[in-house]
Order: C-alpha cells, then sequence, then structure tokens
C-alpha cells in the first residue's frame, strides 16, 4: 500500500521578456507525471541533466509552487498544506542536496544546525535537546566534539552525514536526496550510499533518489523512474529497467554507465557507438509531433513505457535490438 502519491503533477514556469516584462513562453519543467510511494522502499528519479528531477523533489516538499497537480500522503490531500514549514508533512518528507556545503549555515555550530528541526518539530528540554543530538551524530557515524565545529571544519562526505542527521532529527517517513553523493569522490560517495542504506534499513525510510546517473542509484532503488523532458519515459522495477528496458531513451542511459575494467571499457565504447546511430535513426518515434513524450503504457504489473500505442512500441523496440541494448 502506498502511503504518498503524487497525482498528474506539472510545474511550469513563465518566461517574461519584451519590453512589458510579459511571459513570452513557458517552460514545462515538470509535465504530468503520477508517483506511488510504499514505506521503506527506495525510488530512483533518472534523467539527464535539466529534465526536472530537482523540481520534481522540490515540488513534492513544498520548496517549488505547483502549476497542477496533487500530492496525497495517508490519504490526505496536502498539496496546500505541504508549503507550511510547521506543517506534519513537512516533518515527515525531507530533502538533502547535492552540495552539502552550500546547505549548511557556515556561521552556525553543528549543534545549533542540529537543533533547528528538533526546535521547529520537537519540544524538548535543552537537556533532551542536547542528548537527542548525541544521538543523532552518533548515528551518522561523527565524534561527539562534532557539536562545537564548524560546517568547514568537515570533510564533503561528513558533511553530508550531517545533512542527513539533520534530515533525520524530525524522524521522518521519507527522505528525497537530490544527487547527494555526485559531488563526492567514487571511494566516499560508496561509504555514504551504504551508509544510507543502513540508516533506512534501521528506521524504515522511504527514499527518493534522485541521480542523473543509471549505474548509481543500480544496487539501490527497488522502482526506478526514467525522466525526459519532464514526463517519465519508462518506469519499472530494477529488474524491468536493467534487464529488460524497452524506452529508446532508457537504453542509451545504460549504455552511457561506464565499465568497470579496461576491456570492458573498450567493448561498450564501441556498443555504445553503435547505439548512438540507432538512437539518432528512431528517437523521434518515441515523442509526438511537438517533441512531447507520449503517455506511459502498462507492458506488465510493474513495468510501463511511454508510447504511441502498444503496437509502435513493440515495433521501436524490436528496431532498436539491433544496436543491442547494453
Ligand atoms: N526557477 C526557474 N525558473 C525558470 N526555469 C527553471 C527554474 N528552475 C528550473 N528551471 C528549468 O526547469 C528545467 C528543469 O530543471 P531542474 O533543475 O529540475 O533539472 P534537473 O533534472 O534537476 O537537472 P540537473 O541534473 O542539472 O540538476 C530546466 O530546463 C531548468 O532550466
Ligand atoms: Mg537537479
Amino acid at each position: 500500500m502506498s502511503f504518498m502519491q503524487v497525482i498528474d503533477l506539472k510545474v511550469h514556469y513563465p518566461i517574461r521578456g519584451g519590453f512589458f516584462n510579459t511571459i513570452v513562453d513557458w517552460v514545462y519543467a515538470v509535465d504530468g507525471i503520477d508517483m506511488e510511494f510504499e514505506q521503506g522502499k527506495t525510488y530512483g528519479l533518472v534523467g539527464e541533466s535539466g529534465c526536472g528531477k530537482s523540481t520534481t523533489g522540490k515540488a513534492i516538499i513544498g520548496l517549488e509552487k505547483i502549476t497542477s497537480g496533487k500530492i496525497l500522503f495517508e490519504g490526505e490531500d496536502v498539496t496546500r498544506e505541504r508549503r507550511s514549514r510547521t506543517s506534519r508533512f513537512h516533518r515527515e518528507v525531507q530533502m538533502i542536496f547535492q552540495d552539502s556545503h552550500s546547505s549548511l549555515n557556515p556561521r552556525k555550530r553543528i549543534a545549533d544546525i542540529l537543533a533547528e528541526p528538533i526546535r521547529n518539530f520537537l519540544h524538548l528540554t535543552p537537556r533532551e535537546e542536547s542528548r537527542k543530538i548525541g544521538e543523532l551524530l552518533e548515528i551518522v557515524g561523527l565524534p561527539q566534539d562534532a557539536k562545537e565545529k564548524y560546517p568547514h571544519e568537515f570533510s564533503g562526505g561528513q558533511k553530508q552525514r550531517i545533512n542527513i542527521a539533520r534530515a533525520l532529527a524530525t524522524h521522518p517517513k521519507m527522505i528525497i536526496a537530490d544527487e547527494p553523493v555526485s559531488a563526492l569522490d567514487l571511494s566516499v560517495q560508496a561509504q555514504v550510499l551504504n551508509f544510507m542504506k543502513d540508516v533506512q534499513r534501521e528506521f524504515g525510510l522511504t527514499y527518493l533518489f534522485i541521480s542523473h546517473d543509471l549505474g548509481v542509484v543500480k544496487h539501490m532503488c527497488d522502482t526506478i523512474f526514467i525522466m525526459y523532458k519532464g514526463r517519465f519515459v519508462e518506469r519499472g522495477t530494477k529488474e524491468d529497467i536493467y534487464g529488460n528496458s524497452k524506452h529508446l531513451y532508457t537504453k542509451r542511459l545504460l549504455s552511457s554507465i561506464p565499465a568497470t575494467t579496461p576491456v570492458g571499457r573498450e567493448k561498450r565504447k564501441r556498443a555504445r557507438k553503435e547505439f548512438e546511430k540507432v538512437y539518432e535513426k528512431m528517437i523521434h518515434k518515441a515523442f509526438d509531433q511537438n517533441g512531447r513524450v507520449y503517455d506511459l503504457i502498462p507492458v506488465s504489473d510493474t513495468h510501463y513505457v511511454s508510447a504511441p500505442s502498444a503496437r509502435e512500441l513493440l515495433e521501436i523496440g524490436k528496431e532498436s535490438e539491433m544496436g543491442g541494448s547494453r
């Protein structure tokens, strides 16, 4: 059973211009998407730069105004309420961002940074608050003396742990993580991801994990949404997406996951070149005449693919197989 649903969400930004600064056009950053989330599961939202991933995350938690659509949380419509900083929804759904540094106020000690959400939502005595901050530091594996330090005294990975501690402070049900490890070194990325998994198990958290790289989310996600120009081109389980992808754009994202061995790298490079040719030739069929992504069509209970019709989906799929999906 899903505890949260996003229904036909749209976020359109006006582009202003001319002498009177009137609206001359619109950016359809998010243009009609549906999502459901179950407790304890991890969801991936993947697509290239500018496709609308961050806008989706920010719109869900209320940092961005929405043009239309609804957010349901535990059966209630929270579309309006989610904009209020003190609402229950705000406490239950937290977000962490790619840039671990700029999301921490450089002039505040870690104790004060962690105290902020606690003061907003939990009514604790100063002693209880201090104990709570100590617990949070322990959960994210930082020493107790971190309390008195400032953000610049920590590494990138440690700063991201502080962000995670802050997100956990209010006992949320869900964390939206917008490229949480993209700014970190590869070895630190793995550490932070593993750590996020441990925390998830301990607290039964739901994650919406935003990334431009299908490789990064592979081991994390139960369900993946592939986004292109503000809409979903495909959604499915890990197996559907990595083992049985149907949409050309998904296949292209898969083909750009780097190989880990030098031999594999050469092979992958050749396959990618071959695939690019098929992609260039076929991609126009995957969108309507205005370049808009078609609605999703179910392929199975879990797997949905955008296509003009089920028959055409089959045809595009067959032809693109020539280029190899991976
Ligand atoms: N405040 C804004 N006003 C106008 N356009 C915006 C605004 N914020 C985002 N956009 C546009 O909306 C689209 C989606 O942006 P968004 O930040 O959601 O992309 P993204 O998928 O998160 O990309 P990245 O991987 O680079 O972070 C882009 O075309 C962007 O230029
Ligand atoms: Mg983004």
